[in-house]
């Protein structure tokens, strides 16, 4: 049986004794749902692998509540890597840098480098802080689904898998941190999240997008960032996306929504809503401020699958800004597929 605790003072550190028992507890984030474990013990850690399916060569990231923790896990902080620190965190920006032997090898993957954050949440912050200890923490969902966004999303993939989940309300972000690979003289964004490539290059002159945020990663290719290769965000439902004009997008949807015998759904803008007209649409936000499509994309990916969706017809929106994050969890979730691709 999991445990689910309304997130206060007293819950908040009997979870943190459950994580230095060696216990896994998921807990929110501004970005997405965590699932944590005593960083520096290998058993915990290796226990969020089993918890989720994860595959064993998907390493996780490190959350810390000070800076002094995280010179306690990296063997140096590189001037590039201190300065987007300063102004990004606490928040939604996770920095890969070569680890301290202290870092067990499970939880980096075998890899000789590891990913820290510090999280933007009063929750999170006050849990991290009782814990003590840096928490290695995956998104909190199955392997393969969609993250959560809400405490009830951890419960419907976790019930009986873990014995605590910290209840702290919706995610504000609703998709999972930038990861950023920092060298010397060169920062790339491996994952696109809730700090954007603009925001990002206001503070370092030049920020590189890897490849795979918005195209497939082939399988042996060498992937910067393991979590790419996997697939990723799904529904049940099959996805498939419209390309073009807001409006040419609606209209391709509707076509092939009316000619679709399956349960099929809609994930449209509130701008194509006139034109949906009574077809089965989750409202995604506005096009306006990809920050409500962010904010909303999995809690509609797991509506689709509660309301049975066989087909799931979605717009997409320009990858640029916060919508550069949208797109990469949306093409994952499609696996790539445009309505109109042969199959
Ligand atoms: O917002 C977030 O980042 C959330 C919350 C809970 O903090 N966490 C999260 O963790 O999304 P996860 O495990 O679902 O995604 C971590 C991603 C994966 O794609 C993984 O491959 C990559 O970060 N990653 C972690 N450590 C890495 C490393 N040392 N080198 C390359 N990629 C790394
Ligand atoms: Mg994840």
């Amino acid at each position: 049986m999991t445990q689910l605790y309304h997130a206060d003072p007293d819950s908040i550190r009997h979870c943190a004794d459950l994580i230095l028992e060696g216990k896994l507890v998921a807990f929110p984030t501004e970005t997405v749902y965590g699932l944590g474990a005593n960083g520096m013990d290998p058993d915990a850690v290796r226990s969020i692998f089993a918890a989720k399916d994860r595959p064993a060569d998907n390493p996780l990231i490190y959350h810390i509540h000070s800076l002094s923790q995280w010179s306690g896990l990296v063997t140096d902080i590189p001037d590039a890597a201190a300065a987007l620190a300063e102004a990004f965190w606490p928040g939604p920006m996770t920095i890969i840098l070569p680890a301290k032997p202290c870092v067990p090898e499970v939880g980096r993957a075998g890899l000789a480098t590891v990913g820290v954050r510090m999280p933007d949440h009063p929750v999170a912050a006050a849990f991290l802080a009782a814990c003590g200890v840096p928490v290695a923490a995956p998104s909190a969902n199955r392997s393969g689904r969609p993250s959560p966004t809400r405490a009830e999303d951890v419960m419907k993939d976790m019930d009986g898998r873990i014995p605590a989940v910290l209840d702290g309300g919706p995610c504000r972000i609703g998709l999972e941190s930038t990861v950023l690979s920092v060298e010397i003289d060169r920062v790339r964004i491996l994952r696109p999240g809730g700090v954007t490539r603009e925001m990002l290059e206001a503070v370092v002159p030049h920020v590189e997008v890897h490849v795979s945020a918005l195209s497939p990663m082939a399988a042996g290719s060498s992937a910067p960032s393991p979590g790419m290769l996997h697939r990723h965000y799904a529904p049940k439902a099959r996805v498939l996306l419209a390309s073009g004009s807001a409006r040419d997008q609606a209209e391709k949807i509707c076509s092939a929504y009316d000619a679709c015998s399956e349960n099929c759904m809609i994930l449209g803008t509130e701008e194509n809503l006139p034109i949906y007209g009574k077809r089965k649409v989750l409202t995604w936000g506005t096009r306006t401020d990809p920050g409500t499509l962010a904010e909303t994309l999995f809690t509609l990916l797991r509506e689709a699958d509660r309301q049975g969706a066989s087909v799931l017809f979605a717009e997409t929106v320009e990858p640029v800004g916060l919508g550069l994050a949208v797109m990469n969890r949306l093409l994952r979730a499609a696996e790539f597929r445009y309505l109109g691709d042969t199959v």
